[in-house]
């Protein structure tokens, strides 16, 4: 789409020197024809971007692939009841200048982002304590500035500012999202891969893998989804970044062992470990 495209050259176009490590790789593959054009659309048009999906659904990859595309950098923010204020905006500290201490504000990833036009990457947002993020309110909506607390100052964000975020609902350790966060938000469901996505996937992954064993891992992903959607197992065991390490592993052992490791030993429930297991052993045969 010309909009989408007219954006990506001219962002492309800029020089972010020291930051260039912080540019995403690219790879991630859609699930459908659509979600990745229109998760562009909210990007360009600078709205805060909310990927909600299971643990291994692609969406740090995904984030890292819109920073591919772009050339333009991503601050990470990995959230947890101990982010504070200091950690999303930056902290004081004594320096030493010309033989005097001075107080110099070391600039956080949220600042950071702010200034130089970066993605900010949220993760886990729903982990983060309810009164912490509240901060970043004026940043993502409509006014696209904050005041520091810290400094006092005042700071307009860059042009391509934009912010992608991560939220895994329903696990432990994570709390409803503050409604008023969330609603500054595009939200977008990120699936697992299923198919002809998901044989893509292997393909590029395992190029010299036994065509046995891709067919395998695929045939136990695709079952292991209807499982989960039957409720019979817990999500996290049909999650592609364990498929994939299972599929890593199997090149060197016994697919059996391997998907026991990658897979059936960290389900929680004897009996889904047992279902697992059966089903990983059918489909071997
Ligand atoms: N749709 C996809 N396209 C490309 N790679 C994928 C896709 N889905 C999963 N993967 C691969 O699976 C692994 C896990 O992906 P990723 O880390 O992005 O998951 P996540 O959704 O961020 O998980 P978590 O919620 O645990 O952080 C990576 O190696 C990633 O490349
Ligand atoms: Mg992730």
């Amino acid at each position: 789409m010309s909009f989408i495209n007219e954006d990506i050259s001219k962002r492309q176009k800029q020089s972010h020197e020291k930051y260039d490590k912080l540019i995403g790789k690219t790879g991630y593959i859609a699930p459908d024809e659509h979600l990745w054009e229109d998760i562009l659309s909210a990007i360009v048009l600078r709205k805060p971007v909310l990927l909600k999906g299971p643990t291994g659904a692609g969406k740090t990859k995904l984030a890292e692939s819109i920073s591919a595309l772009f050339k333009q950098p991503m601050q990470s923010i990995n959230c947890s009841v101990d982010l504070d204020a200091e950690a999303l905006l930056g902290f004081k500290t004594l320096v030493q200048r010309d033989g005097q201490s001075v107080i110099e504000f070391v600039e956080g990833p949220v600042v950071t982002a702010m200034k130089k036009g970066h993605f900010l990457y949220i993760d886990e947002i729903n982990m983060a304590k309810a009164e912490t993020l509240p901060i970043l309110h004026s940043a993502l909506d409509h006014r696209r500035m904050m005041t520091n607390p810290f400094t006092g100052e005042v700071i307009e964000a860059h042009p391509d500012f934009g912010v992608i975020s991560a939220i895994n609902e329903g696990y432990i350790g994570t709390a409803p999202m503050n409604e008023a966060l969330k609603n500054r938000f595009i939200a977008y469901p990120i699936p697992y891969l299923t198919g002809q996505q998901l044989a893509e996937l292997w393909n590029r992954e395992f190029p010299d893998a036994e065509k046995e064993l891709k067919t395998f891992m695929l045939n136990l992903a695709e079952d292991l989804m209807k499982q989960v959607e039957n409720g019979l197992l817990s999500e996290e065991a049909a999650s592609i970044r364990s498929l994939l390490d299972a599929t890593a592993l199997a090149q060197y052992m016994d697919p059996i062992r391997a998907v026991q490791y990658a897979i059936a030993e960290k389900l929680d429930d004897e009996s889904e470990r047992d279902l697992f297991m059966d089903l990983a052993n059918t489909w071997k045969k």
